[in-house]
C-alpha cells in the first residue's frame, strides 16, 4: 500500500506559500506545545515481543513482564499494534470484536494491568484502531452478508450481482488482487481493499460512524492516551465506484486515498473524541500531497494531531537508495511543516523490513555503527520519533530462504499469485528476503537461551539465527552497545527541546555521503553530522566543527575531529 507519491508543482508552490505566510518574526514555530510532540514513541508488536505462557505467541502478560525494560529506554509512549479479538488473518488487523482482547494475547484484566503498569511508570499508551475494515467474522459482517435486507447490510459496501460487475478495484492482499468478492448468500459482491477476510466498512453510513465513535469512547474512557488510525486515508469512498484509468493500481494511493468526505468524518471524530479527551491522534498515511497532509493536521481544521507520511520510508530499495534523495525528502517535509502542523519521524515499523537492513548496513563490521547513526538521525529531527521494537538492539532482517518460513498473509498470497500467473519465483523470493514484513516481525531477541528467551514453546515465526550475538541481555552489559546508545540518544532528545521544536537547516545539501544539519531554538544550536557510508569520508564542515563547543553525542569512542568522518560516524555538536 505504501506507494511513493509524487508532488506536482502546485504542491511545491503551496509549500512555499505556507512557509512564508506562517513565518513569525523570530522564526519560531507557531505550533502549540503538546506532550505528543515532545514524546518518543516506542512501537511494540505484541505477537513478537514476549510470550508469557509458552504458546509461542507474544502476549500482554509478556509485555507486562518487560515494563521495567521499556521504562529503562526512556521512551514516553508505547504504540501497541492491534490486540482486539481477531481470527488473525492479518495478525490482528482483522478485528472481530473491538471491545475484547484477542485470546492469544490475554484478557481485559491483563489489558487493565498493562495500562496501569505503563501509567505508573509515566508511559502513555497509543492504541492501533482498525477502522477502514473489520474481520469477515465480526458480527456486523455476519449479519450484513446474511441477506440484502438485513439491518447491517449497509455497514459494508455491497454491489448486487444482478447488475454487471462493478468497475475493478485493486485489493492489496487478495491472491488475484480483485477487491470485489462474490458472495452467493445474497448474490452480491462485497468490497475489500485488503484481504477477502477484511471487508471495508461503509463510512458513508452514519450508523457505522456512531458505532465506531462509541467504540473509541469505550477505550478513551479506559484512559488510553492516543489513537493510531489504521489505513484510515482509505475509509471514505465514492460509492458510485466509477471506473479508474488503466494502470490505476500502480498509483493506488492517488485513486483510493482522501475520498469525498474523509475530512468531514475526521471532523466528526475530532468533535466526538479528540476534543473531549487528552489523546494524540495519528492516521496511517497522509494522502497524495503536502496539501493533503497539511489538511489532515492543520490545528485550525480540528481533525488529527500528527501526519504519518510514507515518502521517506519508501525510498529504500533492494538496490540501495540515494542519500541526496533521502535528504531532499526529509528537508522538504520539514519545511512544509515548519510553522504549522506536526509530523511523525520514522524509518521502520511492523510493515517494513528492519531499519538497519534497509537504511543502514547489517554486515558484522557495520551493523553497530550504522544502527547508532540511524538512531541519531531519528532522535534529532523535528517531529515525533516513532521507534520500532528491536531496532534498539540493531536487530536485522531474517532473510528466510524458504517460503514455508514466511507467515505474512500478504506475502503468501502474492507468492500464490506469482505461481498462478507463471511469475519469476526465484526473483520473488529475493525480493521478499529483503522487503517482507516478516523480517521486522521475528521475535524480540532477549538473550542467548533457546528461542532467544522469547518463548518456552515453538515461536509463531522463526527467531533470527543471529540471536546468540544480538540480544538484549548481552547489550545491557556493554556500555557501548546499540541499546545503550539508543538510551543516550533518547535522553539527549528529552534534555533538549531544541531537538523537538527547533528550526532545521540543512548544510552541504549536495554532499552525497554526509547528512548534516543544524537545529536551533532560543539561541541554543546543535549540529548533527551523519556519515551514511561505509567509508571514511571528508566533509566541508570543518568551519562549523571548529566553532563547536562540545560533543553532545557520538557513536565512536574516539570521534574524528579533523573534518573527516569514520564509517557511519554520527556526531552531535553543541555550537
Ligand atoms: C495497515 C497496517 C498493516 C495492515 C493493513 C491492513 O497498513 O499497518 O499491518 O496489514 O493496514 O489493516
Amino acid at each position: 500500500m505504501k506507494k511513493s507519491v509524487s508532488y506536482p508543482v502546485y504542491c511545491i508552490l503551496f509549500s512555499l506559500l505556507t512557509t512564508l505566510s506562517c513565518q513569525n518574526k523570530n522564526n519560531k514555530p507557531t505550533s502549540e506545545q503538546k506532550w505528543w510532540k515532545e514524546a518518543v514513541v516506542y512501537q511494540i508488536y505484541p505477537r513478537s515481543f514476549k510470550d508469557s505462557d509458552g504458546d509461542g505467541v507474544g502476549d500482554l502478560k509478556g509485555i507486562i513482564s518487560k515494563l521495567d525494560y521499556i521504562k529503562s529506554l526512556g521512551v514516553d509512549a508505547v504504540w501497541l499494534n492491534p490486540i482486539y479479538s481477531s481470527p488473525n488473518d492479518d495478525n490482528g488487523y482483522d478485528v472481530s470484536d473491538y471491545r475484547n482482547i484477542m485470546k492469544d494475547f490475554g484478557t481485559m484484566t491483563d489489558f487493565d494491568s498493562l495500562l496501569s503498569g505503563l501509567h505508573k511508570r509515566g508511559i502513555k499508551l497509543v492504541m492501533d484502531f482498525v477502522l477502514n475494515h473489520s474481520s469477515d467474522e465480526h458480527e456486523w459482517f455476519k449479519q450484513s452478508k446474511s441477506s440484502r435486507t438485513n439491518p447491517y447490510r449497509d455497514y459494508y459496501h455491497w454491489w448486487n450481482a444482478d447488475r454487471p460487475k462493478p468497475a475493478p478495484r485493486y485489493s492489496l492482499f487478495d491472491v488475484n488482487h480483485d477487491a470485489w468478492k462474490y458472495d452467493s448468500a445474497s448474490n452480491a459482491y462485497y468490497l475489500h481493499y485488503f484481504s477477502k477476510k477484511q471487508p471495508d466498512l461503509n463510512w458513508e453510513n452514519p450508523k457505522v460512524r456512531k458505532e465506531i465513535f462509541d467504540m473509541m469512547k469505550f477505550w478513551a474512557d479506559k484512559g488510553i492516551d492516543g489513537f493510531r488510525l489504521d489505513a484510515f486515508q482509505f475509509a471514505a469512498k465514492d460509492t458510485s465506484f466509477p471506473a479508474f484509468p488503466k494502470g490505476y493500481e500502480q498509483d493506488f494511493v492517488k485513486y483510493y486515498a482522501m475520498g469525498p468526505h474523509l475530512h468531514d468524518y475526521l471532523k466528526e471524530m475530532n468533535k466526538e473524541i479528540f476534543s473531549k479527551y487528552d489523546v494524540m491522534s495519528v492516521a496511517e498515511g497522509a494522502g497524495n500531497s503536502f496539501e493533503d497532509a497539511h489538511n489532515l493536521v492543520d490545528e485550525d481544521r480540528k481533525e488529527l494531531g500528527m501526519a504519518y507520511a510514507f515518502e521517506a520510508v519508501d525510498i529504500a530499495k533492494q538496490s540501495g537508495y540515494s542519500l541526496l534523495h533521502f535528504k531532499e525528502v526529509f528537508s522538504k517535509w520539514d519545511s512544509v511543516f515548519a510553522q504549522k502542523g506536526w509530523l511523525a519521524i520514522f524509518l521502520a515499523n511492523h510493515d517494513q523490513a528492519r531499519l538497519v537492513s534497509r537504511f543502514g548496513n547489517d554486515s558484522a563490521a557495520f551493523r553497530e555503527p550504522s544502527s547508532k547513526m540511524l538512531t541519531t538521525f531519528l532522535m534529532t529531527m523535528r517531529g515525533t520519533p516513532y521507534y520500532y521494537n528491536g531496532d534498539e538492539l540493531g536487530m536485522t532482517n531474517a532473510g528466510f530462504t524458504d517460503i514455508k518460513q514466511y507467515k505474512d498473509m500478504a506475502t503468501l498470497n502474492e507468492y500464490q499469485n506469482q505461481k498462478n500467473i507463471g511469475g519469476d519465483l526465484p526473483s520473488f523470493m529475493k525480493i521478499i528476503q529483503f522487503s517482507c514484513r516478516d523480517n521486522g516481525r521475528t521475535p524480540f531477541q532477549w538473550n542467548n537461551t533457546a528461542n532467544a528467551g522469547f518463548t518456552t514453546g515453538v515461536p509463531w515465526l522463526s527467531i533470527n539465527s543471529n540471536y546468540a550475538t544480538i540480544n538484549q541481555e548481552a547489550q545491557e552489559k556493554d556500555p557501548n552497545s546499540v541499546l545503550n546508545y539508543f538510551r543516550k540518544a533518547v535522553k539527549l532528545r528529552k534534555d533538549n527541546p531544541v531537538l523537538v521544536y527547533g528550526k532545521y537547516t540543512l548544510l552541504e545539501k549536495n554532499d552525497p555521503n554526509v547528512y548534516a544539519y543544524v537545529r536551533e531554538l532560543d539561541g541554543r544550536k546543535l549540529l548533527i553530522i551523519l556519515n551514511f557510508t561505509s567509508r571514511r569520508v571528508s566533509t566541508n564542515l570543518g568551519m562549523y566543527i571548529n566553532r563547536a563547543r562540545k560533543i553532545a553525542l557520538g557513536n565512536y569512542t574516539t570521534p574524528s575531529t579533523d573534518g573527516t568522518l569514520q564509517p557511519y560516524e554520527a556526531v552531535v555538536y553543541e555550537l
